[in-house]
């Protein structure tokens, strides 16, 4: 049996982050994955280029049961710090829009710079290692855990869970971090997929999907959750058109808050009266003119759609009263629609839900049950909006941890 201090479970972005740490705290680490690399999610994230930290990082850009846990460590370890380390590496990036700040080159930059960092904090990374079980005790003491792999049994004073979460199995995602959770008597926060696609009933489908590839810049919200405790907000991004359904930045927002079987409302014309010119004396009032108004909105395929589902009698029309006028309005501004689903793990960015904060320390990410037993990064239930947000849980979570275990 080989004895660390702490043995860390995925060398993902928080397992880096807090294998770093704990190692230039002079702490013997273990950083164990059953990938044959360290950081595959950070290598496919954003688009190749990994969309590392948001400039305008606040509470309020994560979901969580509590929405106040993720304050301490996202005060510890902040976008300026890791900017910093990106610098330090002499990594190039930019901002690229609302504060997202992405590598110039290629996420393999930011991969790089963890397992430089790991390795000159003397951190130990096993890739390849399946992990069985992890128990509490060892030999003749009651503190610390031991944890069996593949390759053989370790012993550790801490153990450090950063398996992330459900999102994409076929990169090697489990719910092993959660099974654990359960198994040590941690509540869970149910999971579900979150920044994922809505997928359509075949009937929308049918009346949406062969426009596949148009996109608008929209307001997605979710009126009837308004009452909730924690009250979505609205995001005013693009949204597109897929062939299941709806996806882009504004949708994939939404989708962390939607809880199944929602209705989305949807303003197609954010601040702007499409259909005012209708209003005024002598203009016209048919068919024609509503489409023409819909073009300075929408790409043109998609305004004939518009105009074929909220106005079939379009050919017979020839002088639209204003409440009709109105009415168009407002349902362009109001567009209800309900998806059937999402896409579901498989195409989630991330996953909602989690071990339940309340579980741990917000200050460490130490389990309050099980002294010596960390959970950071996806595994908790602290989720983050699109662009950035993500990646800096993961390294607030696991830098808090690392100062620690
Ligand atoms: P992460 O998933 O990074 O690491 C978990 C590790 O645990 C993996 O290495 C895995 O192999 C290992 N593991 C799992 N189960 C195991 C087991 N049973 N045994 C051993 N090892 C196990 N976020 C962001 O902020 N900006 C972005 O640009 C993007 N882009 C993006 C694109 C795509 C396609 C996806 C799917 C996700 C993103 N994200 C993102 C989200 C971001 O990637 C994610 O939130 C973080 O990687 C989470 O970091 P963790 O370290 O918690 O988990």
């Amino acid at each position: 049996m080989a004895e660390f201090d702490v043995v860390i479970l995925g060398a993902g972005a928080a397992g880096m982050m807090c294998a770093m740490e704990a190692g230039k705290r002079g702490r013997r680490v273990l950083l164990l994955d059953h990938a044959d690399r360290a950081g595959k999610k950070i290598l496919i994230s954003g688009g190749g280029r990994s969309n590392f930290t948001n400039l305008d990082t606040k509470p309020e850009n994560f979901i969580s049961s509590n929405p106040h846990f993720a304050k301490s460590a996202l005060a510890r370890f902040s976008p300026a710090d890791m900017i910093a380390l990106v610098e330090k590496h002499n990594i190039p990036y930019h901002e690229k829009t609302l504060g997202q700040l992405f590598c110039n080159r290629s996420s393999h930059d930011l991969v790089a710079l963890l397992e430089r960092e790991c390795d000159e904090a003397g951190v130990q990374v096993q890739l390849e290692t399946t992990i069985h079980d992890v128990k509490q005790g060892w030999q003749s003491r009651e503190d610390g855990f031991a944890v069996t792999t593949s390759h053989g049994t370790y012993e550790a004073e801490s153990v450090v869970v950063a398996t992330g979460g459900l999102s994409i199995p076929k990169m090697g995602a489990t719910g092993f971090g959660y099974e654990l959770a359960v198994k040590f008597g941690l509540r869970i926060v149910e999971c579900r997929p979150g920044l994922v696609p809505f997928t359509f009933s075949a009937e929308e489908r049918e009346r949406w999907c062969d426009l596949a590839g148009v996109s608008a810049e929209i307001v997605a919200s979710l009126p009837l959750a308004a009452s909730r405790r924690n009250r979505p907000p609205t995001f005013r991004e693009k949204m597109l058109v897929t062939h299941r359904g709806l996806s882009g930045p504004s949708i994939l927002q939404i989708s962390s808050y939607w809880s199944g079987g929602e209705a989305l409302a949807i303003d197609m014309a954010p601040g702007r009266m499409v259909f005012g010119e209708l209003l005024a004396p002598q203009a016209r009032r048919d068919a024609v003119a509503v489409f023409t108004a819909l073009k300075t909105v929408l790409p043109t395929r998609w305004a004939e759609r518009w105009l074929r589902v909220h106005l079939p009698q379009a050919g017979t029309v020839k002088d639209l009263t204003n409440a009709m006028i109105a009415q168009l309005e407002q349902e362009f501004h109001q567009w209800r629609i309900t998806p059937a689903g999402t896409e579901g793990y498989a195409k989630a960015e991330v996953t909602a839900g989690g071990v339940d904060t309340s579980e741990l320390d917000a200050r460490t990410m130490e389990s309050r049950r099980i002294p010596g037993l960390f959970f950071i990064g996806e595994v908790v239930d602290v989720t983050g909006w699109l662009g950035g947000y993500n990646f800096q849980w993961a390294w607030a979570s696991g830098y808090s941890a690392g100062q620690v275990v």
